[in-house]
């Protein structure tokens, strides 16, 4: 089978936005609590965060994480969270039917995302709440000024202002599982005026407005449309969410779902520009993938699992070999909408469909797809070229080409880095015109291969994880290499 790509530094598309890396904690599972907190772990720092978990959410290099959902979002009181641990209420999360201590609020969740290295992408209740309870976070989070909510910030701990400038308006308000669900002209008009105050109290927010919660909802398209044209002069991104499994076991056409993402994003990038044409407006409306990632293997456990519990493990989806290649497709897939593509978040990050797990009685370990996203996380930073590619192609139900080359070139002042899939069971000849790149050497050639595609990690034995390949040839012009079947490459030139 065979391949070819070929860059040039005429084919820059775009600068990453950093968020792409981005990902998500909601309060629920076990991903606060026995995940990034649990103040009875040998592992806990003085305010009960675990540090080995730090490590490994250091070690993916996420700039942003989501907090604090989700759907339980829309059925949270966000002064539940403040003030003395000992007076914060316990409450029904009605969403995942479970318990909430509110051990963890937004000071105890700020001070963590300070320790891993990452922004907050804060979201405002719009299920049971509204456009005064959303104001007010602002004015708690980011204001200095001498009035009741930043006195009582000041007054819980934290002199200066959080400073949280990316904001979500609500989760998936189109969803009928949504606690205070809406039609898109409900949503559209309740995010534009919560989203106009907001602005009020902090002009220099950014804020994404709820697009659909899956390419699949039967009301997708005219929600964007509608409720783009409610809030577009006041909003920054729309947002955008999906999960893929193989449920059906074929590998082959699970491989090709990064083509559905593909499709969603470029339908969601059209509506946005439909409503800008029609409202001629110079303004720009980009894209939050604000949750992404593989779910479906937890699906049948997760019936059985008694409601009402402190943290149930819910979501813990084990990922093989497979899902990593997938994840790594779905990566590439983001990158090359970089241009449109600022945010994006996995969701989740520790425990709950996550790429870090913990043992509540031993360590933090990595799923399978935690390297392909460590990889891409550190070293697809720069610039992305649009990946100018012809390779051979197989056919599934849903697709009549899918290349079995999946590539992404990044370049940045240090290197240029190649990130590419083998979605084929053949080895794939892999040729690269290396265009106007002068490249001095191969930094590092990593791949991932040779397991059982539906091996998985665990805690005791993280058997899949990446190795160095030693198979290529280059010279100054072209990179000859062979991609293992079945593999997940990255390749950094000099
Ligand atoms: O990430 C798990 C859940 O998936 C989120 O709470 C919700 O927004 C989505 O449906």
């Amino acid at each position: 089978l065979q391949s070819k790509l070929k860059i040039s530094r005429d084919l820059i598309l775009a600068e990453i936005d950093p968020r792409i890396y981005g990902s998500f904690i909601e309060h629920m599972g076990r991903a606060v609590y026995t995940g990034i907190y649990q103040p009875n772990h040998s592992a806990a720092n003085e305010s009960g965060f675990r540090q080995d978990v730090m490590e490994l959410v250091k070690e993916l290099k996420i700039p942003l994480i989501r907090y604090p959902g989700g759907n339980f979002l829309s059925g949270y009181n966000w002064e539940d969270g403040i003030g003395p641990v000992s007076d914060r209420p316990k409450r029904l999360d009605l969403a995942w039917r479970s318990l909430e201590t509110n051990e963890v609020g937004i000071h105890e969740f700020y001070e963590w995302s300070q320790e891993v290295g990452a922004e907050i992408d804060m979201a405002v209740n719009l299920g049971t709440r509204g456009i005064d309870a959303a104001r007010n976070l602002v004015e708690y989070c980011n204001s200095d000024s001498d009035t009741y909510w930043s006195q009582l910030r000041v007054k819980n701990g934290h002199k200066e202002p959080f400073n949280i400038k990316t904001w979500c308006l609500g989760n998936e308000m189109d969803g009928p599982w949504q606690i205070g669900h809406k039609t898109a002209e409900e949503y559209g008009r309740l995010a534009n005026e919560a989203g106009k105050a907001m602005k009020l109290v902090d002009d220099s927010i950014e804020l994404v407005l709820c697009g659909s919660s899956s390419g699949q909802m039967p009301t997708f398209g005219d929600w964007e449309l509608t409720v783009l044209d409610h809030a577009y002069d006041t909003v920054d991104y729309i947002s955008l969410h999906q999960y893929y499994g193989n449920q059906d076991d074929n590998l082959a056409s699970y491989l090709a779902r990064s083509l559905d993402m593909d499709e969603f994003i470029n339908g969601v990038v059209a509506m946005c520009d439909a409503i800008k044409a029609k409202r001629h407006s110079k303004k720009e409306i980009n894209l939050s993938f604000d949750e992404w990632n593989i779910w479906y293997h937890s699906n049948e456990h997760d019936q059985t699992v008694k409601p009402w519990q402190v943290a149930p493990p819910i979501l813990e989806d084990h990922y093989n070999f497979e899902d990593a290649l997938l994840l790594g497709c779905l990566m590439i897939t983001l990158l090359k909408h970089a241009d449109r593509v600022k945010i994006a978040c996995l969701a989740q990050l520790v425990n709950v469909i996550a790429p870090i797990m913990t043992d509540p009685e031993g360590e933090a370990w990595r799923q399978t797809i935690f390297y392909p996203f460590m990889q891409m996380s550190n070293y697809g930073r720069g610039n992305v070229l649009t990946p100018l590619v012809e390779s051979d192609t197989y056919a599934t139900a849903d697709f009549e080409a899918v290349p079995f080359l999946e590539t992404i070139s990044v370049v940045n002042e240090n290197e240029l880095v190649i990130f590419a899939v083998n979605r084929g069971e053949e080895p794939l000849d892999f040729h690269v015109d290396l265009g106007d790149f002068v490249v001095k050497g191969i930094r590092e050639f990593s791949q991932m291969s040779g397991f059982d595609i539906k091996a998985v990690n665990d805690a005791r034995n993280e058997i899949v994880h990446p190795s160095e390949n030693i198979e290529y040839e280059w010279n100054d012009t072209k990179l000859d290499v062979k991609l293992a079947p079945l593999s997940w490459n990255m390749i950094r030139c000099e």
